[in-house]
């Protein structure tokens, strides 16, 4: 029984996100400011006597990120997204460069100091059933940020948390593996949302989905996203998703970002060649929506 999925016109560029598109450094207040973030990793040697080569992951990125603002991060693969997200996260610390959050220097902060950002910045990743614990019922998933940082009555939050989601409060004692796809990544925004964040963190959250139950795990991003009033950072290398919902955005390639701006002069209007080339290569999730409606029909002609 899946319901169609309907994938709306793109969504009008917000004045709000739009204020501070185009530049890395205008706009009062960023949420996140990063200021020439170099991270370069070491690979494992593979020969006793020379030391592993180094990768540069990051080559100086500078990024400003308003509140209320939904950034849209794409680029092929290797090109540094989930690792500039985990530095912003404070997950990882850059090599040279600083990043701020509201306004406090991150970089340089132990690891005990950066319990405000494990609250304010939470993140929903590509494969639900390697982020959720499976030894965890939903509602301990859902309260476990909530009991790290002190919460007085994390279980009332439950309830709501899975009603914002689309999940059936029963849910609440079962675990992920008894779930859908689409399903575990609802249960891993409800734990995201749960501490309250500022900023919703997604890298390549429906990628790993069934494309019949991406639009609607994007959908219900999206309302939840204004619902909440979140920032959103949402990564992903297929531009088409990014169009649909983030009102900025930035194109990486090779540890930089080569391209940035409000998403439709982006989309309709791309300058550097690398983003022309992602576009031209990209097929639209609206045609793979439109295939696999086709195959579908073929498939189960009497169900529709
Ligand atoms: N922990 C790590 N150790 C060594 N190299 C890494 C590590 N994490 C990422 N890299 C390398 O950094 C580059 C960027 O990776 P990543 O940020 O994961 O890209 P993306 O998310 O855009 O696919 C790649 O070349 C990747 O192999
Ligand atoms: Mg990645």
């Amino acid at each position: 029984m899946t319901e169609t999925p309907q994938i709306g016109t793109p969504v009008p560029a917000r004045a709000r996100g739009d204020a501070v598109a185009a530049t890395a450094s205008t706009g009062p207040d960023p949420v996140i400011s990063a200021q020439q973030v170099v991270r370069r990793y070491r690979r494992p040697r593979r020969s006793l006597t020379r030391p592993g080569p180094v990768v540069e992951a990051l080559r100086g990125i500078d990024l400003d990120i308003a509140y209320g603002q939904r950034l849209g991060i794409v680029g092929e693969s290797g090109s540094g997204k989930s690792t500039l997200i985990r530095l912003l996260a404070g997950l990882d610390r850059p090599t040279s460069g600083s990043i701020t959050f509201a306004g406090r220097e991150i970089t340089r902060l132990p690891d005990r100091s950066l319990k405000f950002l494990r609250r304010d910045l939470q993140m929903v990743f590509q494969d639900p059933m390697s982020s959720l614990d499976p030894r965890m019922t939903v509602s301990d998933i859902i309260r476990e940020p909530l009991v790290a940082l002190g919460h007085p009555n994390p279980r009332a939050r439950v309830a709501e948390l899975l009603d914002a989601v689309g999940l059936p409060a029963a849910a609440a004692h079962r675990y992920p593996h008894q779930f859908s796809g689409g399903q575990r990544q609802r249960i891993s925004i409800a734990r995201a949302l749960s501490p309250h964040p500022k900023v919703l963190v997604a890298d390549e959250p429906v990628s790993a989905l069934d494309v019949s139950v991406r639009a609607q795990v994007l959908n219900l991003l999206m309302d939840l996203v204004d619902d909440f009033s979140l920032t959103l950072i949402f990564v992903s290398h297929d531009l088409s998703v990014v169009r649909h919902l983030c009102d900025t955005v930035v194109v990486m390639h090779d540890g930089e970002i080569v391209e940035r701006g409000p998403t439709t002069a982006i989309y309709e209007r791309p300058t550097h060649p690398y983003t022309r080339a992602l576009l031209a290569a990209a097929p639209t999730l609206r045609q793979a929506l439109a295939v696999h409606a086709a195959n579908r029909d073929r498939k189960e002609p009497q169900q529709r």
